[in-house]
């Protein structure tokens, strides 16, 4: 469910024209709808009520200060993967209580940060790093909660970039891992155990692997349960899939019935940690048309966005629908949407079918609201694009176009390399 539709042959988000934009922030830019995103919070949060839960909203989905501020007056929490989001999430006003902490790599810095921002719990990656927080702890004079991060060697059936609870992936500690770690834990000083965790993977479509992980958890938990050792929560992570093309993702009430079920009663309060599901479809990046380009065995339409922008089908092939913001009926043909940058893995779209495109043209590359600004970059030195965030007939720019003043920030240039 979303809110960018037709009127009058013109593609909106909500009552704006997208045109109106484009007019205001020129292209390309990413466009958010506010009631889509209320709409996806609450599909998520009411099958949930009564249950005593935390929905920490994943921020490497979508980190923009305006939306996570809305997450937090919402009531969501943060899942945090770096000292950047828990300085982002702070600052959108997420209590440090609704704040989980994950990720293989958290350096000592960022350990610190939040330890001092009393975050709900560090899902551990590694023996190491559960030996590194307890010594920052006891640096601090505090104790830092913990939960492991378990690796359940379940087959999420998704992409193998983003599949993460397999035996081959570098996330979590397998179950018998786990154990020993929860023992090893248990004596250490500054280190307070409070929860179990896993993430299995992104994009799911199907709600059996979530089933069979959180099995293999509630085993686990029960071992715990003899060792004497209590747990305060279950965090059962992201990954919830999106309809892209046509992806049969189950509803987020079916997803939580049947995890609820499968949990039982066991007297843990639930952490979720969504991120596409919520914002996936609520974000869509407008690009224009520079150019045809015809050659002996294809058509190209390059625009005026690239990977730099949305890397998502240059990564992983993934497959975003692309809308004409003016539609367009008649004549159709197969062409590669492509973008400026000099790399030829830089595409949008290959072999799409598409109305006739000419220069000009505006389009919209549907679905990016997740995994789309975030992991945007400077490559061949284009400045990051603008974020529009529209409410019903009014919209506001969340995020300017970097300049190219922004793009060499920072740099500086030795006098004597001159010389
Ligand atoms: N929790 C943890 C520990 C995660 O690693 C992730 C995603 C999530 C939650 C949120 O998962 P979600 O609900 O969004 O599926 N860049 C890729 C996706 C990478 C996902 C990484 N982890 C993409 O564009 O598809």
């Amino acid at each position: 469910m979303h809110d960018f539709e037709y009127r009058q042959g013109r593609l909106h988000c909500g009552e704006v024209p997208l045109e109106e934009i484009a007019e205001k922030v020129g292209t390309p830019f990413y466009c958010y709808s506010l009631p889509t995103l209320r709409r996806h919070i609450e599909a998520f949060e009411e099958p949930l009520s009564g249950v005593d839960h935390q929905t920490c909203f994943a921020m490497k989905a979508n980190a923009n200060l305006a939306i996570l501020s809305y997450m937090a007056h919402r009531g969501l929490g943060a899942d945090v993967v770096s000292g950047g989001d828990l300085y982002r999430a702070l600052k959108a006003g997420i209590p440090g209580g609704k704040i989980v902490y994950s990720g293989v790599g958290k350096t000592a810095g960022e350990i610190d940060m939040a330890i001092q921002a009393g975050i709900m719990m560090f899902n551990i990656e590694s023996a190491q790093e559960l030996e590194v927080i307890n010594e920052r702890a006891g640096m601090l004079g505090r104790k830092a909660p913990v939960s492991i991060r378990v690796n359940p060697d379940v087959d999420p059936m998704t992409h193998p970039y983003i599949s993460t609870g397999m035996k081959e992936n570098k996330f979590g500690i397998d179950v018998e891992g786990s154990m020993a770690q929860y023992l090893k834990a248990r004596d250490m000083e500054h280190i307070e155990i409070v929860g179990i965790d896993c993430h299995i993977g992104s994009q799911l479509t199907d709600v059996s692997p979530f089933i069979d992980a959180v099995g293999r958890l509630k085993m686990l938990i029960a071992r715990l349960k003899d060792h004497g050792i209590a747990l305060e929560y279950l965090d059962l992570g992201g990954g919830l899939g999106i309809t892209y093309s046509d992806e049969e993702p189950p509803h987020p009430r079916d997803y939580a019935r049947a995890v609820l079920d499968a949990v039982g009663p066991l007297g843990l309060k639930v952490i979720f940690e969504p991120g596409r599901v919520i914002v996936g479809n609520a974000g869509i990046l407008v690009t224009r048309v520079l150019y045809r380009k015809q050659t002996k065995s294809k058509t190209f339409i390059v625009v005026d966005a690239g990977m730099s922008d949305l890397i998502r089908p240059s990564l992983y092939g993934a497959y975003h629908d692309i809308r004409p913001v003016e539609e367009k009926t008649g004549e159709r043909e197969q062409v590669d949407v492509v973008g400026p940058i000099c790399e030829s893995g830089d595409f949008l779209a290959k072999n799409r079918d598409l109305p006739i495109l000419i220069r000009d043209d505006m389009l919209a590359v549907m679905s990016a609201g997740a995994y789309g600004f975030t992991m945007a970059s400077n490559y061949n030195s284009r400045p990051k694009p603008p974020e529009v965030l529209v409410d019903g007939a009014r919209y506001h720019v969340v995020l300017n176009r970097q300049t190219y003043e922004d793009l060499v920030s920072g740099e500086t240039v030795p006098e004597e390399i001159l010389a």
